[in-house]
């Protein structure tokens, strides 16, 4: 038994975050974080707009798109590093909005840039031990509201926005080939965030990271995931149709097409428009390479992430 996906939505909020606007809060200019990034944009959620509502619309959106009801979804996994609240998790409030009433199992996975790759992953597994048949898989973040926006560092990076897919049981395709995760709990000091957990107690809710280590360790992991997943599969680069990375930095995804010898047209690529979104941004990626009409069924494609923690991971699949 084998996980397919059968639909994917996504949602970015309407309000822009552009390179001009950053200029008047911090010193900065367009030309760097282009140059730096590929950033020009990012979306931010309103006021009354939190993690769960951005969830939902991506959710409704994949589940239409998978042409199921939502009262046959079985699992509800949301990754996120942005819950509404430390609890219910955002998962329980995502099936609360979207109407499920059937009791189903709902959870977050906390696994920052990766989340995504680690719900995925752990759906998957749901799926193939004959679990539940039905899953719904979704990455959401309001980055904006832990964005430090006097720390020139960092806030030009983040933006928000939800990406989801729905998940189906299929015996005849391959579907979700194979899943990796990693992490290396070392790193804390390099990428974390400073209050809302317990031992940052009334310390501000704000992300720190040494950009240009984390960059670097980004690179070589990700290198070696590509790896990992091609030998673990007995393929070579030029069996995968395209890549859908994780949007942290296009020098850093950039450096993994070039690994692939993949040229980039066969790389889905949002962060010049969606800033990193984190745990969103691989499945905001996939919907908008699929709605565009770009990957088409029966197509290789290979997802890979690198986070805070650190994590990483990857996920190959056949659409
Ligand atoms: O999502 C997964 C985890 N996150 C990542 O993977 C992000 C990884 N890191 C990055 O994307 C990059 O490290 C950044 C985009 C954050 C920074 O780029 P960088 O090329 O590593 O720059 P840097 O930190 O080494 O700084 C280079 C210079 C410094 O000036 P000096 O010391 O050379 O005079 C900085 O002060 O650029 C300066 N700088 C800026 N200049 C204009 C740093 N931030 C800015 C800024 N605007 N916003």
């Amino acid at each position: 038994m084998n996980a397919k996906i059968l639909g994917t939505g996504s949602y970015l909020p309407e309000q822009l975050l552009t390179n001009a606007d950053l200029e008047k809060r911090i010193e900065t200019t367009d030309a760097w974080i282009v140059e730096r990034t590929g950033i020009r944009q990012r979306h931010v959620a309103s006021a009354e707009q939190f993690t769960s509502d951005l969830a939902v619309v991506a959710g409704q959106r994949a589940i239409e798109a998978a042409g199921v009801a939502a009262q046959d979804i079985e699992l509800i996994i949301v990754a996120t590093t942005t819950p509404d609240r430390v609890f219910p998790s955002t998962a329980c409030l995502v099936q609360s909005k979207l109407s499920i009433t059937n009791g189903c199992p709902a959870m977050d996975v906390q696994a920052v840039c990766s989340g995504f790759i680690y719900a995925l992953s752990t759906a998957n597994a749901f799926i193939r031990s004959g679990q539940v048949k039905t899953a719904l898989v979704i990455g959401a973040e309001t980055l904006t509201r832990i964005t430090d926006y006097s720390d020139r560092g960092n806030c030009m990076l983040w933006g928000d926005g939800a990406g989801a897919v729905v998940l189906g049981v299929t015996q005849t395709e391959p579907g979700i080939i194979s899943t990796h995760l990693h992490a290396d709990g070392r790193y804390e000091d390099m990428l974390y965030v400073e209050g809302g957990g317990t031992c940052g107690l009334g310390q501000t809710p704000y992300m720190r990271m040494q950009g240009n280590s984390v960059f670097k360790m980004a690179v070589n992991t990700l290198d070696a995931i590509v790896d990992e997943t091609l030998v673990a599969n007995g393929l070579t680069k030029s069996d995968i149709d395209w890549l859908v990375p994780h949007q942290a930095n296009k020098r850093i995804i950039d450096a993994t097409a070039k690994k692939l010898d993949m040229p980039s047209d066969r790389v889905i690529l949002t962060v010049g428009e969606q800033g990193n979104t984190s745990a969103a941004s691989i499945p905001l990626a996939l919907d908008t390479g699929i709605r565009d009409g770009r990957i088409q069924r029966g197509e290789l494609l290979l997802m890979e992430a690198f986070g805070g923690g650190f994590t990483w991971g990857s996920a190959l699949v056949r659409y």
